[in-house]
């Protein structure tokens, strides 16, 4: 018998092909093979990013298949690749195990797919080969996935996802509360894109069933109701970016280690990190709300300030703003956030607490103040409030604006209520110790590697 050899396919999207890489080369580490299938477009990308396939560990082979688009086509156009996704890639991948299976000594043991590419799980079983799903963020979002016939039934909402009744939402006594007027789904504006969306979920749902294993990227400790009522979901993360490739690790240049410097030379837990990812943009009112309340908690702070946070970000800045923080507050237009947030100056991270942004965070034991943006990642807030309670939610005033004085009340508020860094400290020693040989999420992953060896 060869070596096990599994078959990954990630969806298409550079995000989720990353991710999948990631967990890929966990199985590599742990002596399995794996052919990773990208689509001739992603793969195109994703080797010049890891300049070239000399960077790639001998037991990972990448290789592509076409997604039924020309090159110069709009990718973007999430109706158009979908459906040439699920007219072209299904035959494609059929031939390229039929070929793997006549000329390698190693045959396929397994595949492994993104929750988001079901139908690859119906090609596994047609073939004959043991299939694996794996969602790589919040295993709320799935959960909540899964009842989406329950939601439809009970009229909350419709069959084209959209939102009949707004109310709370309980999947299970434990679970925390969903607003539907969250659902991910109907968030998302335009009603054909929609559309689309929620037929690719409730086809991925159906699809689901024929999976042998369900694997998230997530902990028992940050998600303990859900995977108490989903036990096919097996927690086995989560799994950190220092499993990343080549450049994909993260070459850090002269101006990041310049903010880590400034970082060395403030006292420890007395620095707050503010960062709102690459969407999120504010107006003018808004911005210098933040500003002052930065600046009114006399604490030394680190400001992502992105060129477009604001449309004019250079006379964004309240009147004599600059001067007036020079030394205690630093801005700047990009920071390395994970060594950003393990760095001991760090007191709490202000921020959209999107997934990543939370399990970063939480990874590194640093409370947080969530500042609503996206209507889904009100879930992420009840998570760091409500359910861990290592953090603040940020509160609009009457005129729909987050005040200064609230910002200054809550950033306050967080460092020096007790319990908060407490709560932060104890919820990371129960995430890292997850994640060894003995904890639930390294048993899960063990485990997970002995089935697929045990063909
Ligand atoms: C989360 O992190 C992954 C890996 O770094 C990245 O590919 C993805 O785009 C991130 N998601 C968001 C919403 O930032
Ligand atoms: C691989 O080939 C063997 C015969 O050599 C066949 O029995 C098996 O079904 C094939 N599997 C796939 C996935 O094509
Ligand atoms: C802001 O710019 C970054 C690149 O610098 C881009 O990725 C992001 O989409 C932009 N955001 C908005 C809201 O335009
Ligand atoms: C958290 O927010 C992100 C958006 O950044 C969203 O994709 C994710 O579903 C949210 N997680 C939960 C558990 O709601
Ligand atoms: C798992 O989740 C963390 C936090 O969101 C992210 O940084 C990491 O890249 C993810 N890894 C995989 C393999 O999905």
């Amino acid at each position: 018998m060869g070596i096990p050899h599994v078959l990954a396919i990630p969806y298409t999207a550079q995000g989720h092909v990353l991710l999948l890489m990631e967990l890929a080369l966990c199985l590599v580490k742990s002596g399995i093979k794996v052919t990773f299938v990208n689509t001739e477009f992603d793969h195109k990308r994703v080797i010049e990013s890891l300049s070239g396939e000399g960077n790639v560990p001998d037991m990972m082979h990448l290789v592509s298949i076409p997604d039924g688009l020309e090159s110069w086509d709009d990718r973007n156009d999430l109706g158009k690749l979908t459906k040439t996704i699920f007219r072209v890639m299904p035959a494609k991948l059929e031939a390229l195990m039929e070929k793997i299976n006549e000329s390698e000594t190693d045959k396929i043991t397994c595949l492994i797919t993104d929750e988001s590419m079901g139908w690859a799980l119906e090609i596994a079983k047609k073939m004959g080969v043991r299939a694996v799903a794996f969602w790589p963020a919040a295993a709320a979002v799935s959960a909540l996935e899964l009842n989406i016939p329950k939601l439809i039934h009970d009229g909350i909402i419709d069959s084209s996802g959209s939102v009949l009744k707004n109310q709370m939402v309980q999947l299970s006594p434990t679970i925390l509360a969903m607003d539907s007027a969250h659902f991910v789904w109907a968030c998302i504006g335009d009603p054909t894109t929609q559309g689309i969306i929620f037929y690719v979920i409730l086809k991925n749902i159906r699809t689901l069933k024929l999976a042998d294993w369900i694997i998230c990227n997530s902990s028992n400790e940050l998600e303990t109701s859900v995977f108490n009522s989903y036990p096919e979901m097996l927690p086995i993360g989560p799994l950190l970016s220092s499993n990343r490739l080549g450049k994909l690790v993260g070459s850090y240049g002269p101006k990041d280690l310049d903010c880590l410097v400034w970082l060395d030379k403030q006292p420890v837990q007395s620095v707050i990190y503010v960062a709102f990812g690459s969407i999120t943009v504010f107006d003018q009112t808004q911005f210098q709300e933040l500003a002052l309340g930065l600046e009114r908690t006399n604490m030394p702070f680190l400001w992502v300030v992105r060129r477009n946070l604001t449309a004019e970000t250079d006379n964004a800045y309240p009147k004599g703003f600059k001067e007036r923080i020079q030394g205690r507050g630093r801005l700047s237009s990009w920071a390395p956030q994970q060594p950003v947030l393990s760095h001991p100056s760090v007191a709490c991270f202000l921020g959209h607490c999107g997934w990543n942004s939370t399990v970063e965070g939480v990874s590194n034991g640093v409370p947080f103040l969530c500042w609503p943006y996206f209507a889904d990642q009100f879930t992420n807030r009840s998570y760091i409030c409500d359910d861990w309670k290592v953090g603040l939610g940020l509160e609009k005033d009457g005129n729909g604006i987050i005040a200064q004085g609230e910002v200054k009340n809550k950033i306050e508020q967080l460092v020096t209520v007790k319990g908060y860094k407490e709560r932060a400290l104890d919820l990371k020693a129960k995430v890292m110790n997850s994640l060894r040989e003995d904890g639930c999420s390294g048993k899960n992953f063990n485990n997970f590697v002995k089935w697929i060896k045990d063909d």
